[in-house]
Formats: C-alpha cells, sequence, structure tokens
C-alpha cells in the first residue's frame, strides 16, 4: 500500500504494514546522488526530514460535549456489569468475523469514529492519561482512587499494573465508565517477565537475532498471560558511552546490529498477531538520541549533528517501524536545544510523515511535566499544548494532558482535533490488540499459572545465556575439568542472585536466579570440591579488604580458581550512570593477589557496561565476559567454563582501555590526520595506545577458524543489482564451534566524510573440526547509502571496499565498483 500524506496525518494505515521490515536493513527514501544533487531517482520520496513542519491540523472538528453523565446505576454484580459493557461494545462492533484488511480497517474506523464522537472532552483526555501503579501486599496496584478514576473514563491505561485477577477487575472497572473502553496496561518487559533472560546488551552478544526474537515471543507469551498488554521495551538507543548506565538496556554502538536487534525483539513480542492472546504491543524507545547523553551522564543533553542522528541513533527507530512496531516511546533528552517531548519535527515530521509510523508515542515517565524544566513551558497547560502538539499522544504519570488540557481547549490554545487526533490513535491500539472484542483476554489466571517460568523458557533462558558470553582471553586455562579435585569460587557475585537478573528485571524474583557458584556446584563431578569465599565485595569507592584472606586461603588450596567480578546490578541501568568505568572498589587488589599465585585464574566479569580492565587483559590466564544473564545464569556460565559449551559470543560494543577514550567506536572516521606512532602530529594519545582494549565484534571460542578472503560475484555493479560476497569459513581446531562471520563496508571517497568501516552483514555459521562453509551475502544499494549533504539518504557510485573477518578488526578485503545508471 502506498503511504499518502493524509493517511499517514490520519493514522489510517492497517494494521497489515507489520512485519514489513523483516529484519532488513533499509534507508528512509533512499536517492541515488552520482554527484551531490544532480540524480534523483524515480521513487525518490521528496519529502522532507528533520525540520520538516509538523503537519499542520486542517479542518474542524468540534469539540467533545463537556458532558459528564452520571456513573451508570449500580447493577446486580460484577459478572452482570462485564457482560452489560461486552454487549454495548458488541452492538458497536458489529459482525466479529474479519472481512479483509480493508473492511478490517474501515470497520475499526468506523468504530473509533462513532466511539470518539460520543467521547466528552474529559473522557478523551482520560484515554491519553498513563497513572502509575504502586506496589500493593500482594503485588503491583493502582492508587488510591484508581478504580473510581477508571469508572469516571480518567485512566486509559495504567504503568506498572499486572497480574490477571487484578487487571480483570480493573478491566470490569473500566467496563462500568460510561462508554466502556478498556485499558491497556504498560509494563516493562524488558528482558523477561518472570523468566528473566540475558539483559539486552548481552542478548546482542549473541549476534543471533533468531534467538532474540524467540527470548522476546516467551517474555510477551508469560507477561500477556499475567494481563500485561504493552511492553516499553525494546530499547534500541544507540550507546558509545559506557559510562551510561543505561548502556545495558540496548544493544550497543552500532546501527546495523541494533537494527537487527530491534527488529527481532519487535517480531517477538507482537508475533504475527497482535490480539492474539500472547502477545504484546512493543515500544521502540526512546525516540531519539538518549545514548547520546553527554557525559554519559542519564537524562542530559544529546549534542549530535543532523547527520550522526539519522546515520547513527535514528535507524534502529526506522528498522522497528518497518517491522510494525507499535508504540514509540519519547526520550528524556534534548536534541539540539528541543526536548524530546516537545520535539514535533522528529516525532510528526521524521517519525510519522516521513516514515509513516502510524502507532501510538507515549511520553517517558513525568516526560511531559519535565518539559519545565527543561525551560521550554512555562506552565503544566504549556507543557500539555508542547507535548501534545509535538505528537506525544499519552502522557504517562505527570497527569497534566487529563488536569491542564481541558482549559486549553476551552481557550482555544489547543485545537481539539489535535486532541482527537491522539484518542484515535490509543483506541486503534486497544482495537488492534482485540481489546474491544474481549477486554478480558490478556486476563487468564490459568494461563498465569500455567505459563509462568516453564520449564521450556527455562532452558530457552539457559541457551541464550550461553550464547550471549564473550570469551576475551584465554591461554589454554579454559574450559576447566569437571573432575579437578578442589575449584575455589571467589567474589560476592558468584553468590548474588539479585545481579544475576540485572538492572531491570520485571517481575523477575531473585529466589528464581541459579547463581554462578549454584552452577558451578551442580555441574562439577561427584568428587570435586568447591570452596566459596566471597573475598570482596563490588562497592563504588569500596575499600574493604577483611574478605582478602580467607579468599586467599580458598585460592591456595584449588586446584583452579573462577574469580567473579564486576558491578552488582545496581550500577548500570537507570540513573546509573558512572564516571570511572574501572572494576569498582578494591576487586583489582584482590585479582592481582590471586593471579599472582599462578593457579590457573578464570575471570568471570558480571558487568551491565564494558568495563576498562587493561591490568586483567594483560595478567588474567583466562576472562569470560558474561554480563547479567537472568535466571539461568549459573548453568549457563558452568556450561561453558566447563566446556559443555563453546563460546561464540561477540562484543557488540568497543571496550576502552581508559575512561579517557571515550567515546571510541569501531567505525570513526578516519580523520585528516589518522593515528601514526611515527608521526607526532596525528591523531591519538600521548600516553595511551588509541585502540581499544578490546575491538567491536570480538571474542574467542574454544577452536580456530579461519575466514577465508571475500569473494565477489562481479568488480562492478549497478543500483538495482544485487551483489554477491562470498566467504569460506574453516573450522581448524578440535571441537565443534560457532563462528560469527562478520561484513564490513567502506566507501572509499563520496561527498561526506566515510567511517572506516561499517557493519553491513553477519552470519553465525556452526562448523564441526575441519568443515567449511561458504556463506554468502548479498549487497545493495541500500547497504552503500549514507545521510548526504541534501539531509537525505543518498548513494554516490565509487569505489567500495568490502571486510568480512571474525571481529571489525581481523578482516579481509576486497573492492568493488558502484556504477552509475541502474542494473538488472
Ligand atoms: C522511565 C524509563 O526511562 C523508561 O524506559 C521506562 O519505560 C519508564 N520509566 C516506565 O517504567
Amino acid at each position: 500500500m502506498q503511504l499518502t500524506r493524509e493517511a499517514v496525518e490520519r493514522g489510517v494505515v492497517p494494521a497489515t504494514r507489520r512485519g514489513r521490515g523483516r529484519g532488513r536493513w533499509r534507508a528512509p527514501a533512499l536517492c541515488s546522488v552520482a554527484a551531490l544533487g544532480l540524480v534523483v531517482v524515480a521513487g525518490c520520496s521528496t519529502a522532507t526530514t528533520t525540520g520538516a513542519a509538523t503537519p499542520a491540523p486542517r479542518g474542524a472538528s468540534s469539540a467533545g460535549a463537556r458532558v459528564t453523565e452520571a456513573a451508570p446505576a449500580a447493577r446486580d454484580s460484577a459478572a452482570a456489569r462485564g457482560v452489560a459493557a461486552a454487549e454495548r461494545i458488541a452492538a458497536m462492533l458489529g459482525p466479529a468475523a474479519s472481512q479483509g484488511p480493508a473492511q478490517d480497517t474501515a470497520r475499526r474506523e468506523a468504530f473509533i469514529d462513532s466511539l470518539l464522537s460520543q467521547m466528552t472532552l474529559e473522557e478523551k483526555l482520560g484515554q491519553l492519561n498513563q497513572p502509575p501503579g504502586q506496589w500493593g501486599d500482594t503485588g503491583p496496584v493502582v492508587s488510591k482512587g484508581g478504580e473510581a478514576d477508571v469508572r469516571a473514563g480518567h485512566a486509559g491505561s495504567f504503568l506498572g499494573v499486572y497480574g490477571a485477577a487484578y487487571t480483570r477487575r480493573l478491566q470490569q472497572a473500566a467496563g462500568e465508565s460510561r462508554l466502556h473502553v478498556p485499558l491497556l496496561f504498560g509494563y516493562d518487559v524488558i528482558h523477561g517477565f518472570r523468566t528473566i533472560f540475558p539483559v539486552p546488551l548481552a542478548e546482542a552478544s549473541s549476534w543471533d537475532p533468531a534467538t532474540v526474537e524467540r527470548s522476546a515471543r516467551i517474555a510477551a507469551t508469560e507477561a500477556s498471560a499475567w494481563g500485561v498488554t504493552w511492553t516499553f521495551a525494546p530499547m534500541v538507543d544507540i550507546a558509545r558511552d559506557p559510562r551510561w548506565g543505561r548502556i545495558v538496556e540496548g544493544s550497543g554502538e552500532d546501527p546495523y546490529l541494533g537494527s537487527m536487534m530491534a527488529a527481532a525483539k519487535v517480531r517477538g513480542f507482537q508475533g504475527d498477531d497482535l490480539a492474539a492472546n500472547n502477545t504484546l504491543m512493543a515500544t521502540a524507545k526512546h525516540f531519539a538520541a538518549y545514548g547520546a547523553a553527554e557525559g554519559g551522564r542519564d537524562y542530559n543533553t544529546a549534542e549530535v549533528s543532523n547527520r550522526t542522528l539519522h546515520a547513527i541513533y535514528l535507524p534502529p527507530f526506522h528498522a522497528a517501524v518497518m517491522e510494525g512496531v507499535g508504540s514509540v516511546m519519547a526520550g528524556f533528552d534534548e536534541v539540539a536545544g528541543v526536548p524530546m517531548h516537545a520535539n514535533g519535527p522528529l516525532i510528526n515530521g521524521v517519525l510519522r510523515h516521513d516514515w509513516g509510523f502510524h502507532g501510538l508515542v507515549v511520553s517517558d515517565y513525568t516526560g511531559i511535566m519535565e518539559l519545565q524544566r527543561h525551560g521550554v513551558a512555562g506552565t503544566p497547560e504549556q507543557a500539555g499544548i508542547l507535548g501534545l502538539k509535538a505528537g506525544v499522544d499519552i502522557d504517562m504519570v505527570s497527569g497534566i494532558y487529563l488536569k491542564d488540557l481541558p482549559a486549553a481547549v476551552d481557550s482555544g490554545l489547543l485545537p481539539v482535533r489535535d486532541v482527537d487526533r491522539a484518542v484515535k490513535r490509543v483506541l486503534r491500539a486497544k482495537w488492534d490488540l482485540g481489546l474491544f472484542q474481549d477486554p478480558y483476554r490478556y486476563s487468564d489466571a490459568a494461563r498465569e499459572k500455567a505459563r509462568t517460568l516453564t520449564p521450556a523458557d527455562l532452558q530457552a533462558a539457559r541457551e541464550e545465556a550461553r550464547e550471549s558470553m564473550v570469551l576475551l582471553k584465554n591461554d589454554s586455562v579454559l574450559p576447566l575439568r569437571k573432575d579437578l579435585g578442589t575449584i575455589a569460587v571467589i567474589g560476592s557475585l558468584a553468590d548474588d542472585s539479585l545481579s544475576c537478573l540485572g538492572p531491570w528485571h520485571g517481575a523477575g524474583e531473585a529466589k528464581d536466579a541459579v547463581t554462578i557458584l549454584e552452577g558451578i556446584r551442580q555441574a562439577v563431578s561427584p568428587g570435586t570440591k568447591v570452596i566459596y569465599a566471597k573475598g570482596v565485595t563490588p562497592v563504588l569507592g569500596g575499600t574493604d579488604t577483611t574478605g582478602f584472606p580467607a579468599a586467599m586461603k580458598a585460592v591456595r588450596q584449588a586446584d583452579a580458581v573462577v574469580l567473579v567480578v564486576g558491578e552488582t546490578q545496581d550500577m548500570s541501568g537507570e540513573a546509573a550512570s558512572r564516571a570511572d568505568i574501572d572494576l569498582p572498589g578494591v576487586q583489582l587488589a584482590l585479582a592481582k593477589q590471586i593471579i599472582a599465585t599462578g593457579k590457573p585464574v578464570v575471570v568471570v566479569l558480571m558487568n551491565g557496561r564494558p568495563l576498562a580492565t587493561p591490568w586483567l587483559a594483560e595478567h588474567a590466564p583466562a576472562i569470560l565476559e558474561a554480563w547479567f544473564l537472568g535466571v539461568q545464569m549459573g548453568p549457563a556460565v558452568a556450561d561453558v567454563v566447563f566446556g559443555d559449551a563453546n563460546p561464540s559470543g561477540k562484543l557488540p560494543v568497543t571496550v576502552p582501555r581508559a575512561v579517557g577514550q571515550i567515546p571510541i567506536y569501531y567505525d570513526h572516521k578516519n580523520t585528516g590526520r589518522p593515528p601514526n606512532p611515527n608521526d607526532h602530529y596525528t591523531s591519538k594519545y600521548l600516553h595511551l595506545p588509541w585502540t581499544p582494549l578490546y575491538p567491536f565484534g570480538y571474542g574467542l571460542s574454544y577452536t580456530t577458524f579461519e575466514v577465508g578472503a571475500p569473494r565477489l560475484s562481479s568488480a562492478t555493479m549497478r543500483p538495482g543489482d544485487t551483489l554477491t560476497v562470498s566467504v569460506d569459513v574453516t573450522n581448524t581446531g578440535k571441537r565443534a564451534g560457532t563462528e560469527v562471520v562478520q561484513l564490513y563496508l567502506h566507501d572509499e571517497v563520496r561527498s561526506v566524510t566515510p567511517p572506516v568501516k561499517e557493519l553491513r552483514g553477519f552470519q553465525r555459521v556452526q562448523l564441526d573440526p575441519g568443515q567449511t562453509k561458504t556463506v554468502s551475502f548479498p549487497i545493495t544499494v541500500d547497504d552503500l547509502a549514507f545521510w548526504g549533504l541534501a539531509n537525505r539518504w543518498i548513494y554516490e557510485p565509487g569505489w567500495f571496499t568490502v571486510f568480512v573477518g571474525s571481529s571489525s578488526v581481523d578482516v579481509k578485503s576486497a573492492r568493488f565498483d558502484l556504477l552509475e545508471g541502474s542494473g538488472s
């Protein structure tokens, strides 16, 4: 279907648009520009991009009648109330059977128009109001008076409320409101609901979109059984500053890998049918450039150029939109002086108009209210007007839309049409989720019981956790034998079940997590003794060494040592930025003592951000980056430590040597004076190498691989052609293993400085010892595009270098020429 500007403005886009992306890398509205601005190929969008005016509201719409109808008289029972509401809705819905996408869309729009026409202004604004839940005696509940608000039509959704019985009760209350509009229940199902999977940064380390899709699918199945209809995930913010604690919630530094993960998560959460009772509406967040927080300080200003915004920070959002994501959350940041909650050019302009996003935009927590603190609104009313006009449909927590916008509409400052547009988006989401047909479809106590922490889901969590670890170093220490006489496990993190879950673990409970200590105990041979000594606890600025003697005693008795160091779960995540990224406290001091014994020491890192650990990199015999791996962390770590699983993860982010190198990322520019150790006047540091500790895409295996030189199907290609890059990968070691073959491209000369290389493909290849497989990567002009001088995606003819290899630095190359004209 061709999207017209009007269709986008009206938001009338069929739900069948979901799933268009299917994980392909696509430059939005790609144009060919042979020389700047000269050639624009047919079909190229002429839509403006950043800076596009917010589509102006056209036509008049009458303000909803300010009728406050008395609540319906109390009926006999909750059941009777529910039935009455269902009957009323059913009458409005008409025949239930699907009559095809176009008819379904027409039916939905007719229903919504009819519903909207019956709404008072308060009821409309109620749909845009999202109060938070709070913790009650047995679980999350709405605040005092919340149920009355629902009956009065003053809440359209809740944040952080779940539970089959409780959400059912709230839907019943909604059924008692004048128009019986069902509720949405939004929750942060980030990497699992109760069955907690690896944190997203770890999931991205798997470079396995299929496994990431599966974890999101399981999370959706579990959460939806608990009444949740909407997840505030995936977090698709590109993060290039490991000081920023929220780097743990995303897929790292790269827009391509981030886009693949974003699309996989959206597919997993939303499935093929949003109305199914085991799918959730997903949210791509935080739009946009929230990960560019200056100084890595959370909530801080994002100072990025328009080009960096489009080339680096926006692509994962675009991928999520292409995949049909149902909602987008605005970021707490500001871009170029405009807070994202008031950023009409980016929300209404780029997201909605240019990309054709037709779903909901939700504010972040009190994001509307914070427009006052940003200094662009003097009153709550002005903040509300700014937010709604910018395209933020739902006001999470501030309560400003509900309380302060009636006056703005009355005074004419806010056209009711703006309100109507947002309300329609909310109602469409409710329709698409199937809530008008059955508001209780997600609130099923039997399913809740049956679908929680199932053995199959736990097994899936263990499998993903194995894939998510990155082996950083191995001087022939790993894997350990299971039948060693004594193994010492050192470090409080080894026995920290809460930290296994990471900083944002939904409804996950520490008691469900199996720690590394427990995993090792379960895995070793019956005759093997496992001695545990806490030794050291990660504390920022900590100096407590009282546990060292006991730890050293255990080490001296051991045949091998598993030393678990890093960060506790609360040291990353929201509002958990660090100014240093080293091992907190005295962990390194203990590590030095232990490694000095000369015993085989395996350092397992548990952390939510890349840690700068140059001393360990040089001196530790083996280092396994484990991040936070979820409920099955312990068994998965044991699987890798003892060789039942061969590590295959690769870093989704560059690991610096020191905090002073930040920002450091692989797709940097060459500069006019690229680093040269023999030339003083080149781009480097006086006292430290300019290279990272570990590069993007890096990760070892227990076997070895040879990635051959790339072979090209042709030395030239034209727009429209697909050039195929083939490469042979051989397992040259003695164990079966999986290599992640990576493809990077470099545009040699173009009108805007090119990065030294950019990821444009990857494949996991499983190989037995001695086995060779040929991997192919298709390349189209989408892969060659960049954000040009005229502020649009373009490609330019000329020479390109293809790199293939096992990391961003371990590569072999070939060249091809992109010719002008159009191909076959
Ligand atoms: C604030 C966070 O920034 C956002 O990611 C989250 O979804 C909301 N709080 C709701 O919990």
